[in-house]
């Protein structure tokens, strides 16, 4: 797999909201924030507006509400951050993408960036962190394995172009996003 996809989306094609998606472990977040600070623009996380717009933890709001509450709020969560007039990076849960209504807000309002990596060195990164609530003290490789069967297709849908997220550290990554994008000074 290369850095980046043929496809150079280009300047001129690319939104005032750039939303990342991946599965957990691909560097949404720390990819996010070099690249708001590279172009300037506001930087919003979507787990982190579900956890101060309910006041808890993803971990302690999926133990008691459950999955499915916890991706309503993720789909406010993006809403609210689709609708923002300032331009962002927004770095998107690793699930965000199994809402139909979720595809559709990402494609009509962002410009989408799929970092991948192999649910392999996926695991390894996420290994201890025991607030996963999708690990949920599982083998880590399989359950990266079976939501990568599963989001693919829907990570593909989305995307206007992705990026190899497995190798080289996050700011050679967000470098690569921004060739993808056209965006590199
Ligand atoms: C999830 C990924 C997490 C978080 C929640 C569910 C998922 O976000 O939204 O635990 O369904 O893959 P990250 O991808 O930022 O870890």
């Amino acid at each position: 797999m290369s850095h980046s996809s043929d496809t150079t989306v280009g300047d001129a094609g690319v939104r005032h909201h750039i939303a990342l998606v991946g599965l957990m472990g691909s560097g949404k977040s720390s990819i996010g924030a070099i690249l708001a600070e590279r172009l300037r623009r506001v930087l919003i996380d979507t787990d982190h507006l579900v956890e101060t717009h309910t006041g808890t933890s993803i971990a302690e709001l999926f133990a008691s509400k459950g999955e499915a509450a916890f991706r309503r709020y993720e789909l406010d969560s993006l809403m609210r951050a689709l609708a923002r007039d300032e331009s962002s990076v927004i770095a998107t849960g690793g699930g965000v993408v199994t809402s139909s209504d979720a595809r559709q807000m990402l494609a009509l309002d962002a410009t989408v960036v799929w970092l991948r990596a192999s649910p392999q060195v996926l695991a390894q990164r996420i290994h201890n962190d025991a607030t996963r609530p999708l690990i949920g003290g599982r083998d880590p490789v399989e359950v990266l394995t079976e939501l990568d069967a599963e989001r693919a297709p829907l990570y593909a849908e989305v995307a206007h172009a992705e990026v190899d997220a497995e190798s080289g550290d996050p700011e050679q990554v967000a470098m690569a996003v921004l060739d993808v994008l056209g965006l590199r000074p």
